[in-house]
């Protein structure tokens, strides 16, 4: 995940320190594209606005730190993913990457389904009116009354990821008198280019059954032997934040050969296949993410030549994407604490948040870009370490950027990229109240997730 050390001209110290950095941008005061949503651009006085509203307001009005997400930004990526993979073709947006109930209406709305992956998600997902029939439930171990309602509001599939889970499932659906469609999630093998922890389809870790040795061939032939299960397919995902398309085709390729085999020795053939989640965004102007049609494209090309080769009839397919939807269409914004020019090093610029609400920079060494965004400046760039305020060294959210060197406490900066796995995984660490998310569209804002407060905290503290 990491670029290698760029050099650059002396700036803020006479030599950069080692890190993960290129060369300072031309100009700190552009919000590349590349990396802000949509609406994003600067007013006439240099304020950074989102949907048309000025940040500065925006702060004045939902205090800091909060999270904003660019709804027409969101609907636009929603279209962009349907559009893409059309009728033939299923998009399960996947909601451990943000999930709240407008974002379940704004699915509705644009016509995506909805993967699910505990009990919470999936009655926010009820709750805000989303059909069960639209809603997958994943997960690799689903208890055993997570499992009973998500047979009986009836959701369209449930992903099975062990063989303890067929027989459970398939017990359960009995014993409701339901006939449950279900797929199951295989392990192709494949080592995505990512974070290890976030890398899933190699056989060494907890999820899915494998395709080798058999085991997935097993999976089937018990699952096609259970009443309480409708087997309608396969699925696989091999992990998170991938750029490169290789891993899919190989993923494509084992799946469709699987269904050869089960229609060679039950003669039936399943009629879909789930290749899951995992396109990665631009976190950094660096970044070069593909785009949905793109994606489409060769993933539907490589699923039909397979089918081909082997005599079958092309499945439907469907794709689980969280971050690349959601990701891109949120930032984060701080107020600067302090700054604290450390000679010879960096500049620990400490905000108002830190690693609650966004702890993928300690998790993953994941990269982010940071932008001063309550006024231009054309003072020098100064190589900066952006760190939150809580109780310990690895409170980082950016490792390595540029901000102008006349930051000063008061200002407001403001990270890009921030709309998946960062509310979602935020926590109340040193109890702090995690933020907002306020949704911006067309010149107005509103809270879709309202900022936790002390009596929400000492609520749950019943001692
Ligand atoms: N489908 C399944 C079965 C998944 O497990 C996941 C993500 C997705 C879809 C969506 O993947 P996406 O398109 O969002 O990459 N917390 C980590 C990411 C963990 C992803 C877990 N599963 C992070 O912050 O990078």
């Amino acid at each position: 995940m990491s670029r290698s050390a760029h050099p650059a001209g002396p700036r803020h110290a006479d030599v950069l320190p080692e890190g993960h950095y290129s060369a300072p941008p031309a100009d700190l005061n552009t919000l590349d594209e590349k990396v802000w949503s949509r609406t994003v651009s600067r007013s006439a006085e240099g304020i950074a606005t989102v949907g048309g509203i000025e940040v500065t307001r925006l702060a004045e009005e939902f205090g800091t730190p909060a999270y904003f997400m660019d709804e027409a930004d969101f609907r636009a990526r929603c279209k962009a993913w349907r559009d893409a993979f059309g009728t033939d073709a299923d998009v399960f947006y996947a909601g451990k990457a943000f999930l709240s109930r407008a974002i379940v209406k704004w699915l509705y709305e644009e016509g995506l389904n909805l993967d699910v992956c505990s009990g919470g998600e999936l009655a926010t997902a009820l709750s805000a009116g989303m059909p069960a029939e639209r809603i997958a439930f994943h997960g690799n171990n689903k208890s055993e009354e997570e499992i009973e309602r998500a047979v009986s509001v009836g959701v369209g599939r449930i992903v099975l990821d062990s063989f303890q889970e067929i027989v459970r499932v398939a017990h359960i659906a009995d014993r409701l008198g339901k006939r449950q469609p279900v797929q199951i999630r295989v392990t192709v093998g494949v080592e995505a280019h990512t974070h290890e922890f976030i890398a899933t389809a190699h056989e060494d870790q907890k999820f899915g059954i494998a395709l080798a040795g058999g085991q997935a061939a097993e999976a089937v032939r018990r699952a096609l032997k259970l009443d309480g299960l409708e087997l309608i397919g396969i699925h696989s995902h091999i992990g998170s934040q991938i750029f490169d398309m290789a891993g899919f085709e190989v993923s494509a390729r084992r799946v469709v050969q699987l269904l050869a085999e089960v229609r060679d020795e039950h003669g039936v053939e399943l009629p879909e296949i789930d290749l899951g989640g995992g396109l990665g965004i631009a976190y950094t102007s660096d970044d070069d993410p593909r785009e949905p049609h793109e994606i489409a494209k060769a993933l539907g090309e490589i699923v039909t030549r397979e089918c081909e080769s082997a005599g079958l009839s092309t499945p439907r397919i469907s794709v689980e994407p969280g971050r690349a939807i959601v990701g891109p269409t949120a930032f984060t914004l701080y107020r600067v604490g302090t700054v604290k020019p450390l000679e010879g090093l960096r500049t620990y610029v400490s905000v108002d948040g830190g690693m609650s609400d966004n702890i993928r920079t300690a998790l993953y060494d994941a990269e982010y870009s940071v932008a001063l965004v309550s006024r231009t400046s054309d003072a020098e760039p100064m190589l900066v370490r952006v760190v939150g305020k809580h109780c310990e060294s690895g409170d980082i959210v950016v490792k390595d950027a540029f901000l102008p060197s006349d930051l000063a406490p008061g200002d407001l900066i403001a990270v890009p990229a921030t709309g998946a796995y960062c509310r979602s995984m935020a926590s109340n660490y040193n109890h702090a109240l995690r933020p907002p998310v306020v949704a911006v569209n067309d010149g107005a804002a509103r809270v879709i997730v309202r900022r936790e407060t002390e009596e929400d905290l000492l609520r749950l503290d019943v001692g």
